[in-house]
C-alpha cells in the first residue's frame, strides 16, 4: 500500500512518516518545500500541476495531508499566503482524491472552537476566534464538500522531537526555562488558556490506526473525529513539568495570564470518545513524552 504524505518534513509528518515506513507492506511517498531531507521529494503544493503530475506519477491508495500553516500569529501577518496552502491547496489535493478514487485525511485543529464551553464534540459548531482556526476550517469543509467518506483529524497542541525549541509552543516554553536559569531574567508564562497537549508519536499511532481501518476494515469510517492527551495543563503547568523532570529552578518563572499575538481559544478540551470506542485512542504521560522529545536539549 502506498501513502501520500504532505508536510512530512514537518513535526507531526516527520512522526508519521515514521510510523508508516516502519511497516514492510506501506511504501511512504513524503513530500516537503524546504526541508527536503532523507527520503523526502520536493514538491511545492501551490504549484497544482506538479501536484498532479506527482499524484499521477506515484498512484498512492490514500492521501495524508499535513502541511499547512499551522503559527497563528504568521497567518494574521499573511493570510492570503495562508490561505494559499490552508485552503486553496487542500481543495486540490481533495479534488485530486476524488480523480483517483482515494480517500483523503486531513489533520485539523482544536482552534476551530472558541474554547467558551468544552469538551468539544465531533458534531458540536466550530466558532473560530483566530483567522488560523477560521483558514482550518475552511480547509476543512474542502476536504468533506469534495467528498463527505474523506476523514478530518482535530488535534490539539502537539510535541515531539523537534529540529529547532521553536517548532512546537510545548518545546518553545523550555527556551524560556533554560534561559531564565542562566540570566537574571525573569520567564513570564502564561497561566490561563487551557490545553490537552498530545505527543506526535501518539498521533501518528491514531493516523495509522484510522488510515488501517478506513482501508482494510471499515471502509464507511468518514467525517470528523477528535483526540486529545488527557492531561489539562496551561503553559505554567508545562514549564512546571519540565522543570520538575530537568531538575531546573522555577525561581525566576512568573505566571501571567494572557499573552501577545493573535488571540488564543481558552479551553479547547477535545471529547475524544468517537476514537476511543474505536479501541485506538493513545496517551502519552506528559513528564515522560517531555523528558524524551528533549532528550537532546538539555545540555544545548
Ligand atoms: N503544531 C501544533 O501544535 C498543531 C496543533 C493542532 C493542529 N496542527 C496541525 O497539524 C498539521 C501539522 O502541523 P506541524 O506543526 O507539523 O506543522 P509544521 O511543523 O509547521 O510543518 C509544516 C509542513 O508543511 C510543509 N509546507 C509548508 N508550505 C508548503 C508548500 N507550499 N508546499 C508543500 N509543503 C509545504 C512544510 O514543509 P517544509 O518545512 O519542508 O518547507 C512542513 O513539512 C497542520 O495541519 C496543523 O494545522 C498542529
Amino acid at each position: 500500500m502506498k501513502v501520500f504524505l504532505t508536510g512530512a518534513s514537518g513535526l507531526l509528518g516527520r512522526a508519521i512518516y515514521q510510523r508508516f515506513t516502519k511497516e514492510t507492506d506501506w511504501t511512504v511517498c513524503g513530500i516537503a518545500h524546504n526541508r527536503v531531507g532523507s527520503g523526502l521529494t520536493k514538491l511545492n503544493l501551490l504549484d497544482k500541476s506538479s501536484v498532479t503530475d506527482f499524484l499521477n506519477a506515484t498512484q498512492p491508495d490514500v492521501i495524508v495531508h499535513c502541511a499547512a500553516e499551522r503559527y497563528p500569529d504568521r497567518v494574521e501577518r499573511d493570510p492570503q499566503a495562508a490561505y494559499d496552502l490552508n485552503v486553496d491547496a487542500t481543495a486540490h489535493l481533495a479534488h485530486e482524491a476524488n480523480r483517483l478514487n482515494v480517500p483523503l485525511l486531513y489533520i485539523s485543529t482544536d482552534y476551530v472552537f472558541d474554547g467558551k464551553s468544552s469538551p468539544y464534540k465531533e458534531t458540536d459548531k466550530p466558532t473560530p476566534i483566530n483567522e488560523y482556526g477560521r483558514l482550518k476550517l475552511l480547509g476543512e469543509k474542502e476536504v468533506l464538500e469534495a467528498n463527505p467518506r474523506n476523514i478530518v483529524f482535530r488535534i490539539p497542541v502537539i510535541y515531539g522531537p523537534v529540529e529547532t525549541l521553536e517548532e512546537s509552543a510545548v518545546t518553545v516554553l523550555f527556551k524560556g526555562l533554560k534561559k531564565c536559569q542562566q540570566e537574571k531574567e525573569t520567564f513570564q508564562v502564561s497561566n490561563y488558556e487551557l490545553r490537552n497537549p498530545s505527543s506526535v508519536n501518539d498521533i501518528a499511532q491514531i493516523v495509522f490506526k484510522l488510515v488501517e481501518k478506513k482501508l482494510f476494515s471499515s471502509p464507511d469510517l468518514n467525517g470528523i473525529f477528535h483526540w486529545c492527551g488527557n492531561e489539562v495543563l496551561t503553559k505554567y503547568d508545562m514549564v512546571v513539568k519540565m522543570a520538575n523532570t530537568f531538575g531546573l529552578s522555577l525561581e525566576r518563572v512568573v505566571p501571567v495570564v494572557g499573552q501577545p499575538g493573535a488571540q488564543r481559544p481558552y479551553n479547547t478540551c477535545l471529547d475524544v470518545s468517537r476514537i476511543s470506542q474505536l479501541g485506538i485512542g493513545t496517551h502519552t504521560d506528559f513528564a515522560d513524552g517531555i523528558k524524551s522529545a528533549l532528550a537532546n536539549w538539555i545540555s544545548v
